[in-house]
């Protein structure tokens, strides 16, 4: 099992994304990938899964210590009281007593942040959750969320994936020990699977251009990737990307399509990204 140690959290390198499956078709996934091997899966109140994924990790059989749950805490419940609510709900969705990552999902412009950190912090110590953390934070709500919390935040979930550079971020996260957890970590399957570096890359290695993106996020330092596939046959393609490393002139020359700094998930509620 690969993990990515921050700020006392033990987090898998691979993780199972869930947004968009929903119902018996989500169970079915998350028992498919428990099964095979997975021991990290991603939902979130807002992905209106969660029963469904709590029915696949017990169908799994896979012991509840053995496996890394995080879910999210949708943006408009994040003020004192609601946000422990959404989280006791999201655990009896789910049929567990406590998650192991509990996050803001994203920052809000009118909930005052010391309010969201100090409500996460309760929800730490009311014991629903194991570890905090927050996504869609650039680096200087970050940096306040950080200072504001008597925990440690473990992780800063944000997009990441070959056309987009998020240096700036992921420096603040480095500086403070924190993971980095690539969402849409394959660019949601578009152009960048027919990137000629990617080709010749997945060429050189014998291996998928999915492996290639995969391999080329969790080879970074802090870096954890929550890939989503549909399709279970796809599970441990998708896994299966230990074995063998890329060079270094393969990982600069991927990070490089960044220069087309295209993002894919940004909202009229989003906050001021980083600038590339
Ligand atoms: N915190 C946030 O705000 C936030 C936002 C977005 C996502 N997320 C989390 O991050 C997870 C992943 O992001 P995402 O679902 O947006 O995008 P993604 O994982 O980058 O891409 C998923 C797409 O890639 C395709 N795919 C998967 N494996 C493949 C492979 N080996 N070869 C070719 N195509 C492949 C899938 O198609 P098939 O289904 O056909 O395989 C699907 O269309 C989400 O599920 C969710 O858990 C969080």
């Amino acid at each position: 099992m690969h993990l990515v140690e921050a700020n006392g959290a033990h987090i898998p390198a691979i993780g199972l994304g869930t947004w968009t499956l929903k119902d018996e078709h989500c169970a079915d996934i998350v028992e498919t990938a428990l099964r095979g091997g997975y021991r990290h899966v991603d939902t979130a109140a807002m992905y209106d899964n969660e029963k469904a994924v709590g029915s696949g990790l017990k169908r799994s059989g896979v012991g509840r210590d053995e496996v890394f749950v995080t879910t999210k805490v949708w943006y408009t419940d994040i003020a004192d009281g609601k946000l422990q609510r959404s989280a006791k709900d999201s655990l009896a969705r789910l049929a567990l007593d406590d998650v192991d990552l509990l996050l803001i999902h994203w920052p809000s412009s009118s909930i005052p942040i010391a309010e969201s950190i100090g409500a996460l912090n309760d929800a730490r110590l009311r014991g629903l959750t194991r570890h905090i953390g927050v996504s869609n934070f650039p680096s200087s709500l970050l940096e306040q969320a950080i200072a504001l919390s008597d925990a440690p935040i473990v992780c800063n979930q944000i997009e990441f994936h070959p056309y987009l550079n998020q240096s700036k971020v992921h420096g603040a996260c480095d500086k403070a020990g924190l993971a980095k957890v690539s969402y849409c970590p394959l660019g949601r399957g578009g152009g960048l699977f027919g990137e000629e570096v990617i080709v010749q890359a997945a060429k050189n290695h014998s291996r998928t251009p999915g492996q290639i993106i995969l391999r080329w996020h969790v080879q970074q330092h802090g870096v954890v990737a929550i890939p989503r596939t549909t399709k279970p046959e796809r599970l441990a393609e998708n896994a299966d990307i230990f074995d063998f490393e890329l060079e270094a002139s393969e990982m600069s020359e991927i990070s490089g399509l960044s220069r087309r700094n295209e993002r894919i998930c940004d909202f009229a509620f989003s906050p001021q990204w980083d600038a590339a």
